[in-house]
């Protein structure tokens, strides 16, 4: 009897397929649950003679396995399938999720076209160290022990003493002029652009640390009129032909002779305003022909080369472009400010 049942639930059993999650539930009710048809006959076999039970336990045995390999096969087909169809639930015709991109810093994109325009006149580009020794930001470049021109910056010392003097910031960019010259011999040409500090309060209009671009190009022959005209197509360059440059004497130890460069404002284009003061005239860097002493210090013979030199400093350019009247907001990094340079060339 209970043999009969088990030949019929094992081809019904056989015969059964479903790709139906909710089918094969019902199955699994039915055969494997714990009311299930599995459970009855393991209830009835209970009472069979026990000759019965050595034939009819194996037999009840298989077809519980059987029962339970059918469900366990349905079901991994099935949940394959809806991994698949999870999947396939992608809508690919949805927008992509954006990313937000970096700007350049106001600075970079002004140093960056400062650099371009001297590249086109063969400037290569040099940098040296932050912290430098008293040999390369001073005495090489002219300024006497104790001279009252050292008090010109005011300087971050490090440390007092050492092979090369006392270690410092470096107060200007023109040190790296002095690494450039010692390393090698004339021509040199290039742009030397980098951070310096000085010991200033920070305000609006002074911090304790800028960034300045350095020029140097030494040759056999290289005259005031190369320097001039060199600054002259730079300053076309940048602020658009037309812009007038004068050139006002001036000292530094560096340089013999010195002078001062301005160019027509670039904001009210000479007529007069607050960033002139008025003048119509703004100046933007220093520059000189190297003095001599400088060649020599730097183991470059006088007599054969000359050159000339310029630094100016690059906040000064941004704030004539930018017309950022601020210093503090170049190194705040204050995202409201700095996502205005987004798309900014000069
Ligand atoms: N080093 C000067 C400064 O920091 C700027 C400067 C002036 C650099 C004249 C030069 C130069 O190379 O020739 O104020």
């Amino acid at each position: 009897m209970l043999q009969d049942q088990i030949t019929q639930y094992t081809e019904e059993i056989n015969a059964f397929s479903t790709s139906n999650a909710a089918e094969l539930e019902q199955f699994r009710i039915r055969f494997l649950g714990t009311k299930g048809i599995i459970k009855d006959i393991f209830d009835e076999f209970k009472a069979v003679s026990p000759e019965e039970k050595r034939t009819l336990g194996k037999v009840l045995n298989q077809f519980k396995q059987l029962a339970e390999a059918k469900y366990q096969t349905l079901n991994d087909t099935i949940s394959a399938s809806q991994d698949t169809a999870d999947s396939n639930q992608f809508d690919l015709t949805l927008p992509g999720e954006g990313f937000e991109l970096g700007t350049r810093h106001p600075l970079a994109i002004v140093r960056r076209e400062i650099i371009e325009i001297f590249n086109k006149l063969g400037f290569s580009v040099a940098e040296g160290p932050e912290i430098e020794d008293d040999w390369h930001n001073f005495s090489a470049l002219n300024f006497p022990e104790e001279h009252p021109a050292r008090d010109m910056q005011d300087t971050f010392f490090i440390k007092k003493g050492g092979e090369k003097g006392d270690i410092a910031l470096r107060t200007h960019t023109s040190s790296v002029q002095v690494r450039m010259m010692e390393a090698g011999q004339p021509p040199f040409r290039a742009l030397m652009p980098g951070r310096v500090y000085r010991n200033e309060a920070i305000s609006a209009r002074a911090h304790c640390f800028f960034h300045q671009v350095e020029g140097l190009y030494v040759d056999e022959k290289v005259s005031f009129a190369d320097l001039k005209q060199t600054l002259f197509y730079f300053v076309q360059e940048l602020y658009g032909e037309g812009t007038k440059v004068r050139f006002r004497p001036s000292y530094f130890p560096f340089t013999e002779p010195s002078a001062e460069m301005d160019i027509s404002c670039s904001i009210c284009k000479g007529a007069g305003c607050q960033m002139c003061k008025g003048s119509g005239w703004v100046e933007i860097l220093g520059c000189g022909m190297v003095d001599p002493n400088v060649l020599e210090n730097c183991g470059i013979d006088s007599k054969k080369y000359s050159g000339f030199a310029f630094g100016m400093g690059i906040e000064r350019i941004a704030n004539l472009k930018f017309e950022i009247k601020d210093l503090r907001l170049f190194s705040e990094n204050d995202v409201r400010f700095l996502k205005q340079y987004q798309s900014a060339t000069i």
